[in-house]
């Protein structure tokens, strides 16, 4: 059965569960839809040496390549702020780096939709624009 945008967001929240965040105390859960339906979870990782933490998105797509999964259809990521959490620049440029096509984000308000273009415009010119 086809995994709705709902379901991807729902895993989120378990993952957002394991969330590691002893320092911050600020959990992020991710859920992420490859090209052939596999999700894959992820949830930040902090370390004392603040520097290190690893954000829920990277943890995800860290996780699939780790399977041999490198095509991506979209991610979910939740956190339980006021307005839905917004990836930070470092996780975009992943993200764009694996062609993640949309990027839902959920409070547990609601959810809104973008895509990696709107998040990261021009992510393919340059650097990434490579024969
Ligand atoms: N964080 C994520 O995991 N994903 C985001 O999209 C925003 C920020 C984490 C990093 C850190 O552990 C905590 O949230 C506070 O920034």
């Amino acid at each position: 059965m086809a995994m709705t945008t709902e379901d991807l967001i729902a895993v989120a929240w378990e993952a957002r569960e394991r969330a590691y965040a002893p320092y911050s105390n600020f959990k992020v859960g991710a859920a992420l839809l490859s090209a052939d339906g596999q999700v894959f979870q992820g949830c930040n990782v902090e370390n004392i040496s603040y520097g290190l933490t690893i954000c829920a998105e990277r943890v995800a797509i860290g996780a699939a390549v780790a399977q041999g999964v490198t095509k991506f259809d979209r991610v979910a990521v939740v956190a339980d702020t006021k307005e839905p959490v917004s990836p930070c620049g470092a996780c975009r440029q992943v993200l764009a780096e694996f062609g993640v096509k949309t990027i839902i984000l959920a409070n547990k308000q609601g959810s809104v939709a973008f895509s990696l273009e709107e998040l990261l415009p021009r992510a393919s010119t340059g650097i990434l624009d490579r024969p």
